[in-house]
């Protein structure tokens, strides 16, 4: 389905009934990344799953924040008459962005989990190298940061199909989603104090070996959050609800299923 928000038709799924689960996806990836884990949530949540803007079937804009991404959400809540707070799950940059949500919306959050993210901002030469692919995507299109990407996404275990399947979708992903994302990753704020001062259950999850935002990035957030459990998936590199999906859904199942059910 599309919904037009801020002047851009923004692709979204939603499905099942229950309470309700909005899955953000990384960059440079798509929607079809919860493709793994909707069939079995489904039965007993709803599911909003979103293409950010500029990312799989979403127009793009030439600039974004991660203030617009996380208004993106709230305006698609709204859109579909979803009131209720959300169990927000982002991976990645989605993790940056629930953040984001979590300053701007935090009445709409049941529950945050973070998976294969950070939440220390870019450090001067991170936030660097980010604007010099930004400018190397506007002259050369999307071809350096899909060869950039692809090898850091995967652990050594993940199969040849599956790294060919991804490399498909960051091939198809457009330019301007891709430089406007760069942008919005590099100017990022610190997300420390964010989690310090978060009062509702913290699922932080991280990839065993994940090297984009390793194991001890997810270490630092739990002694952070003061309401937060940490799950490892194992055999996994940075893309773990598609590495080891049965790992993912479980953790996730089982915060799911421990939440205080008061709020919704
Ligand atoms: C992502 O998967 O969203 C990105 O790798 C995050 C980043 O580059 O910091």
């Amino acid at each position: 389905m599309n919904v037009t928000i801020d002047g851009l038709s923004l692709h979204y799924e939603v499905s099942g009934t229950g309470s309700p689960i909005i899955l953000v996806h990384g960059f440079p990836l798509s929607s079809e990344l919860w493709n793994p884990i909707v069939p079995a949530l489904e039965r007993e949540y709803r599911l909003i799953v979103p293409d950010l803007r500029g990312h799989g079937r979403s127009e793009a804009s030439l600039t974004a924040t991660m203030a617009r991404y996380a208004d993106d959400l709230a305006a698609l809540l709204d859109r579909i008459g979803e009131t209720r707070p959300v169990v927000l799950v982002g991976m990645s940059m989605g993790g940056y962005i629930s953040f984001e949500f979590y300053r701007r919306h935090r009445d709409r959050v049941r529950a945050l989990v973070l998976a294969n993210t950070r939440a220390q901002a870019d450090d001067p030469g991170a936030a660097r190298d980010r604007r010099e692919l930004a400018r190397r995507v506007e002259r050369e299109g999307n071809a350096p940061v899909v060869e950039n990407m692809i090898p850091r996404l995967f652990g050594p275990r993940a199969s040849r199909q599956l790294r060919n399947e991804w490399h498909g979708i960051l091939a198809a992903t457009r330019p301007e989603g891709i430089v406007a994302a760069l942008e919005a990753m590099a100017e990022r704020p610190d997300s420390f104090p964010t989690l310090a001062s978060v009062t509702c259950p913290v699922l932080i999850v991280a990839g065993e070996e994940d090297t984009l935002t390793p194991l001890t990035d997810a270490r630092r957030m739990q002694k952070a959050a003061p309401h937060s459990q940490l799950e490892v998936i194992p055999g996994s590199g940075h893309m773990s609800p598609v590495e080891n999906s049965a790992a993912f859904l479980a953790v996730l199942r089982r915060f799911l299923e421990e939440l205080p059910s008061g709020r919704v």
